[in-house]
């Protein structure tokens, strides 16, 4: 029998852990939209409308309406919906707050000037808020399978017996925080190492093996999802040889609330033993980056929030294929062209002939097409294209340059990898 853990099988032997497991916000953070669970409101923004009819919760707007078919999010602090148009998912322009109790715009799409329909969801969210997925082959956003929420699996491995199951608590310490890092780590920028695919990971590896993390590069406050990170600036974590984990604290089975103060004494009986020493010593702050949401921060106590130097979250020394994209990716998203001129060089001594690296090629193009160097730019696209064919965003790119008879069949072929999304003009 193939192992896959889901608590299908589980429930048998572990029925008090699947059981308080399934009400958890892991376990129900991805699914099918069911009307009966949903609220109805309105966003005075773009006029837009949601209902929760009898069977179906829709969105309606101005120009037209849709229904929201998937959700991501427990709605412990929120909930991102998705419609599906010819099959494929797209995320849709709304949000519900679960502090709030509103409907509002979802982060990232406060600035938008009309309704965005457009954005695709891919493997990527999924890969954090299902335990997996398998999307139909040529396209990125049309799935046959998504095993929803956070399952047993993500934390304990698929064997093909029991033995081959991890529990992540007897693991060296680097091997067994990977597990929460899988989804808990952001960073400031975290992308796949050349040649290496998230998906590949599994519980018993090291995180670091697969993706880079960096962090630092400003000066930090509370994060969305900047739980790891945080907890690693603190000195509890650094010098408390490994002990500490978010196991420690959290038990990852159950929603209720642990005893922290507990968890605190385990290892302080000093300079006091009395009082709510989370209150203190992790204060609740609202995200820097957006969503209306409030956070615990983890940097235990008053770890400095002062400007680092940009650094691996492992510790090691960034490469310069690593260092450089991560440059480009925070040059675009701050709009910050010092960032992009740092890249260039590492980016250069990066490439090599014969080297497959499609997003490092994909990276040096958009610099080269920054600085109106087309050709060489249009040369770097065709070779990540040929490198790795299901990229929409470089054949965009690729056809906004070329144009003409190509330009048009480049488009055909981004419309057929991630559908036709509703457009709300
Ligand atoms: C046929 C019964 C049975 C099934 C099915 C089963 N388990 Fe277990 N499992 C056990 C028993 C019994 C133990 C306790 C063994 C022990 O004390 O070490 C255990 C222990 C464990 C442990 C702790 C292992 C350790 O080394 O600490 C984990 C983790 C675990 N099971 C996960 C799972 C998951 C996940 C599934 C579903 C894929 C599953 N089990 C299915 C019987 C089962
Ligand atoms: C496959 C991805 C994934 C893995 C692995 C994972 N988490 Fe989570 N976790 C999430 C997501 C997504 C949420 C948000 C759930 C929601 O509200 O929709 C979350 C929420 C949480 C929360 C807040 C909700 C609550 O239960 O109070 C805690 C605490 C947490 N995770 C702890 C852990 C710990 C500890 C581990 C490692 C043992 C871990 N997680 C591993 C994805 C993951
Ligand atoms: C988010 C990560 C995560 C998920 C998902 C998860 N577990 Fe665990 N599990 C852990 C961790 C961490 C431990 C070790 C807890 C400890 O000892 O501190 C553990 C321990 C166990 C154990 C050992 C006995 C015990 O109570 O400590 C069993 C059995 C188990 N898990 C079964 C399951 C089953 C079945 C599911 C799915 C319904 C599941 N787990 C889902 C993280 C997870
Ligand atoms: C790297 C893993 C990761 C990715 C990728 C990711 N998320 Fe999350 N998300 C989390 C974690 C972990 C949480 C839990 C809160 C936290 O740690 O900040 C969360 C929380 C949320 C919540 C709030 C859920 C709640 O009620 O607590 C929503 C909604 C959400 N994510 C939507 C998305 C969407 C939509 C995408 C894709 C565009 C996405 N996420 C991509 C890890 C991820
Ligand atoms: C696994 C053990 C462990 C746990 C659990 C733990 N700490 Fe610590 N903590 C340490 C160690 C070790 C240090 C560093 C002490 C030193 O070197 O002087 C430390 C340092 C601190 C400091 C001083 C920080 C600074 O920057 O000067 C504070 C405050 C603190 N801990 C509070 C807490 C609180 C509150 C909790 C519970 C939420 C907690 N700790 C949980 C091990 C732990
Ligand atoms: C020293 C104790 C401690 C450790 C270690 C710890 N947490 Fe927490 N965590 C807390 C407390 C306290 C809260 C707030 C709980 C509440 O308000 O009910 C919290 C809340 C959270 C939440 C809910 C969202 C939020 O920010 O309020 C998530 C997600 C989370 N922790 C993830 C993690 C992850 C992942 C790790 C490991 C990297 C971890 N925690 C380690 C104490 C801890
Ligand atoms: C009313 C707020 C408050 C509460 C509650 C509180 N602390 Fe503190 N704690 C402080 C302050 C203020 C300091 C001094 C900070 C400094 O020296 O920078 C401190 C210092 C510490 C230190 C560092 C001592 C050192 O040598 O630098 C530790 C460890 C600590 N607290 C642990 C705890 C633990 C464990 C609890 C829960 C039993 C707790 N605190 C409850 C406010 C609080």
């Amino acid at each position: 029998m193939l192992f896959f853990a889901a608590a299908l099988i589980c429930v048998d032997c572990h029925k008090e852990i699947v059981e308080r497991f399934e009400r958890t916000p892991m376990a129900n953070s991805s699914g099918v939209v069911k009307a009966a669970g949903e609220s109805s409101g309105t966003i005075r923004r773009f006029s837009l409308a949601v209902t929760a009819e009898q069977n179906a919760v829709r969105l309606r707007w101005p120009g037209g309406e849709v229904e929201l078919t998937f959700f991501i999010g427990s709605r412990r602090m929120g909930r991102s919906y998705a419609y599906s148009s010819g099959g494929h998912l797209f995320q849709a322009p709304v949000g519900y707050y679960g502090n709030r109790k509103v409907w509002d715009l979802p982060p990232g799409y406060e600035r938008d000037k009309r309704p965005d329909f457009s954005r695709p969801i891919t493997g990527e969210c999924l890969s954090c808020h299902a335990t997996r997925t398998k999307a139909v082959a040529g396209t990125v956003n049309q799935f046959t399978e998504i095993v929803h929420g956070v399952q047993c699996a993500r934390c304990h491995g698929d064997a093909e017996s029991h033995e081959g199951l991890v529990n992540p608590r007897k693991l060296p310490s680097r091997l067994r925080d990977s597990v929460c890092e899988q989804c808990h780590l952001a960073g400031k920028v975290r992308l796949a190492r050349a040649g290496r695919r998230m998906e590949e990971f599994r519980p018993g590896r090291d995180l670091g093996e697969f993706v880079e993390v960096i962090t630092g590069g400003a000066a930090e406050g509370v994060r969305v999802n900047g739980h790891a990170e945080s907890l690693a600036m603190s000195l509890c974590k650094q010098r408390s040889g490994g002990r500490l984990w978010c196991g420690t604290c959290h038990n990852p089975h159950a929603r209720e609330k642990a005893d922290y103060n507990a968890a605190c004494r385990a290892c302080h009986e000093q300079p006091h033993r009395e009082g709510n020493c989370v209150g203190c010593h992790m204060p609740k702050g609202r995200a820097t980056d957006g969503g209306h949401t409030v956070y615990t921060d983890h940097r235990i106590s008053g770890a400095s929030a002062a400007p680092a130097a940009m650094r691996s979250y492992f510790g090691r020394d960034v490469s310069p294929r690593d260092l450089g994209l991560a440059y480009v990716r925070m040059g675009v998203a701050e709009r910050n062209p010092e960032y992009l001129e740092k890249a260039w060089p590492l980016l250069r001594q990066a490439a090599g002939k014969g080297k497959k690296d499609p997003e490092l090629y994909e990276a040096i193009g958009g610099l080269l097409e920054s600085g109106g160097r087309r050709e060489q730019a249009e040369g770097y696209y065709r070779l990540s294209l040929k490198q790795d064919g299901l990229q929409p965003g470089v054949m965009r790119k690729l056809a906004a340059l070329v144009g003409g008879a190509e330009g048009e069949q480049l488009r055909r072929k981004v419309d057929a990898i991630i559908g036709n999304p509703i457009n709300s003009r």
